[in-house]
């Protein structure tokens, strides 16, 4: 008796942090924070076990407004010849061969009435994890931070960079 009353609880336990779990995840892409994409690209691999910088695919992201993803020829200049047989890249492949760029899903947006740019950041010595975490430990992009008015003018209090409303309201 003792024993099946110790199992429903300990089950019981178990049940309400698996549930927990659940929900964290699907409240995670509710809130899309972290949206399903077209091909499961890991930036594990690819940043922390090939240390390819960021900026070999986020082209922009020190030279413009937006960092921009990398076209497809990237990706191929490597997965002509690796890993070709995996179902990930035979997707690739296909993309790259149908001429069709792939639409990824956008986790990180501002409002259009903000202004926003990557490379003043970047010129400035911000390191990308300021805003977006630690992308090279990530199989998959989550958004980690809020993003709002308040993330953004704390930092610019914090560094001495311009706070007035033209500066990010233009
Ligand atoms: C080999 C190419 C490659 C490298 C290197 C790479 N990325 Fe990416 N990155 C991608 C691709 C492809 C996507 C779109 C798919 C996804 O979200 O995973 C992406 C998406 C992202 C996103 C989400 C974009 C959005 O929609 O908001 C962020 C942020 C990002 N990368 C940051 C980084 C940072 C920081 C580094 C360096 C530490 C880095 N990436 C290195 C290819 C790369
Ligand atoms: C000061 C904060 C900040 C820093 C630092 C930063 N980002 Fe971003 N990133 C953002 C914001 C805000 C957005 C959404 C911008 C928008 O909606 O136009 C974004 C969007 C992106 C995107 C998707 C949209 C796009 O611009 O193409 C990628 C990819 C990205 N960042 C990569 C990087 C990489 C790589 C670095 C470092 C080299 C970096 N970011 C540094 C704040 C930052
Ligand atoms: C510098 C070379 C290089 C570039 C550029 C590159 N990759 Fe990779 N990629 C690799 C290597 C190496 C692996 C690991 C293969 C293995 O596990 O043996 C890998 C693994 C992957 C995997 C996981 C495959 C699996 O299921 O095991 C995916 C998906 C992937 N890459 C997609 C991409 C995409 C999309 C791009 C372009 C944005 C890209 N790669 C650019 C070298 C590269
Ligand atoms: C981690 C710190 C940090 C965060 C977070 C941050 N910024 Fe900045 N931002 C800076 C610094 C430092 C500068 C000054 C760069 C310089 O001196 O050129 C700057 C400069 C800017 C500029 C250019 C200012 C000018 O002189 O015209 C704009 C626009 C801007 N930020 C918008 C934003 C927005 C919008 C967000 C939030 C989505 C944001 N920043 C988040 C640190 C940050
Ligand atoms: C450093 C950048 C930055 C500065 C400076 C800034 N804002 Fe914002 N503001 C933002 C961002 C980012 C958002 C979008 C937040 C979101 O996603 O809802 C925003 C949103 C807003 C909104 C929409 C309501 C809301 O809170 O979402 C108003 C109104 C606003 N800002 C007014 C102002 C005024 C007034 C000033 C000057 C006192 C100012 N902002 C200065 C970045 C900034």
């Amino acid at each position: 008796m003792m024993i099946r009353i110790l199992q429903i609880l300990i089950t019981g336990y178990f049940g309400a942090f698996l549930l927990l779990l659940a929900g964290l995840g699907v409240g995670w892409s509710r809130m899309n924070l972290s949206p399903e994409q077209p091909i499961a690209f890991p930036h594990t691999i690819h940043v922390t076990r090939l240390g390819l910088p960021c900026n070999f695919c986020h082209l922009y992201v020190d030279k413009g407004k937006h960092a921009t993803v990398p076209p497809l020829s990237i990706c191929m200049s490597c997965h002509q010849n690796i890993a070709t047989d995996r179902p990930e890249i035979v997707k690739l492949t296909g993309y790259f061969e149908r001429g069709e760029p792939i639409a990824w899903n956008r986790i990180h947006k501002v409002p259009d009435f903000v202004y926003f740019t990557h490379k003043r950041h970047i010129k400035a010595g911000i390191d990308c994890s300021a805003c977006h975490g630690e992308i090279g430990a990530m199989k998959k992009v989550w958004r980690v931070r809020s993003l709002k008015m308040g993330f953004c003018v704390t930092c610019h209090e914090k560094y001495g960079a311009p706070q007035d409303c033209a500066t990010c309201h233009k």
